[in-house]
């Protein structure tokens, strides 16, 4: 390949010969130029989003009032039975519910509190923000140390610990060896808490597979399910048979409780999943992650895996043909759906992307342009003019 011409006209025959490229249409797409590289923070809106909200609003909330609730109150743990299949989880594991840092926070009470012995919470030195600061928050309150030695936690040298970490590193892309790295914490007596925020969607997890017990994520990126759209937990059946009369989570509101409308009765927590709830959920957002989860789920996980590898490597390649910078794995199964260019200017060229040449992806501090690739919505031929236009921009 020698010209961008070459380039662009590769990634149409791609287009052409994408399997998955009729998912598209189910999206609302309001600009047809756009490269739209930003479904790894905000997935792009479903059509039957749009749909199903309307209905919600009009038939359930404005025509059923509030006797809707008799199958609302139901919905964070029947969306999570959706969910499940798509982690490699069995139904009643999975339960959808407030935001993934509220999320983290509960499950990292849980599990400082059932690994006996434990002194110390390790998270990886560049994790997402909100998982070091609610690392530092927990450890505080409980007055435990926080390490960033993964490797150590990984040889068993810090004892029985929490790990919390990324399957998929929100800078690099570099998914993590989910099964070997739980299984040397469990020997050593710990844990992992798995952070699934980039990885649900877009790659095939496996956490029975892998026996994780603890796991949480976000709905909004590759699941398509809107702008703050809730998390999800995961506990696997033997971590809540081991906690239902031991360590419960810490904010427990009355959604958390087994009889939940027997006012006076003491606190009692529900024996299922749904001991993870708190409050009245948001039944709009739980809507739209429902419309997310069920297309992600028809388009099928191994089908969209399998584009996110064959995107991905496109874009490595095309990048390669500019000699341009790449920071993400080169080996497709350690990649998540994102490949990050490094340059030194990387701010001012995603500014000039989506300024000038109709390009949306996004930056990350200090030096990478993150370019996610939605295997539902996402193009060659958005990857290529992306990939193109980064060459002229640092030419
Ligand atoms: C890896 C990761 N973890 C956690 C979060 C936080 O999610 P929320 O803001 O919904 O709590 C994000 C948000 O982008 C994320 O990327």
């Amino acid at each position: 390949m020698s010209t961008n011409d070459d380039l662009l006209d590769h990634a149409r025959q791609l287009d052409t010969a994408d399997p998955l490229a009729h998912w598209r249409d189910e999206f609302v797409i309001d600009d047809p130029d756009l490269a739209y590289l930003d479904g790894n923070s905000l997935g792009m809106t479903p059509r039957r989003t749009v749909h199903r909200l309307h209905e919600v609003v009009n038939d359930e909330w404005a025509g059923g009032l509030i006797s809707s609730w008799g199958h609302w109150l139901d919905l964070p743990m029947v969306i999570g039975d959706e969910l499940a299949p798509l982690i490699g989880a069995v139904a009643g594991e999975v339960v959808v519910h407030d935001s993934t840092s509220v999320n983290l926070y509960q499950l990292l009470h849980i599990a400082v509190a059932v690994v006996e012995g434990c002194t110390t919470i390790v998270v990886p030195t560049g994790e997402f923000p909100t998982d070091r600061y609610l690392v530092d928050a927990v450890a505080e309150t409980h007055n435990l140390n926080v390490s960033h030695a993964v490797d150590d936690a990984i040889a068993g040298r810090l004892g029985p610990v929490v790990v919390v970490m990324s399957l998929v590193d929100y800078r690099s892309a570099e998914v993590a060896d989910m099964a070997a790295i739980t299984a040397a914490v469990q020997n050593a007596g710990g844990t992992v808490i798995w952070d699934l925020s980039h990885a649900v969607g877009v790659l095939e997890v496996n956490l029975n597979r892998c026996s994780v017990d603890f796991a949480v994520g976000c709905t909004y990126k590759f699941l398509n399910g809107g702008p703050g759209a809730p998390g999800f937990s995961y506990m696997s059946t033997r971590a809540l048979d081991a906690t239902r009369n031991g360590p419960q989570q810490p904010i427990p509101g009355w959604f958390a409780q087994a009889d939940q409308f027997r006012m006076d009765e003491p606190r009692r927590p529900r024996d299922d999943i749904g001991r993870l709830l708190i409050g009245t959920p948001g039944i709009l957002g739980l809507t739209a992650t429902r419309c997310g989860v069920e297309l992600t789920a028809t388009a099928g996980i191994s089908a969209i895996a399998a584009k996110a590898r064959a995107i991905t490597d496109f874009v490595i390649e095309i990048a390669d043909a500019h000699g341009l910078d790449v920071a993400s794995p080169r080996d497709a199964q350690r990649r998540g759906g994102h490949v990050s260019i490094r340059h030194a200017s990387a701010e001012q060229i995603t500014a000039d992307l989506a300024a000038a040449h109709s390009v949306l992806a996004d930056y990350r501090d200090p030096d990478l342009i993150r370019l996610g690739c939605s295997p539902l919505t996402t193009r060659y031929v958005d990857v290529a003019r992306a990939v193109n236009a980064i060459a002229a921009l640092t030419a």
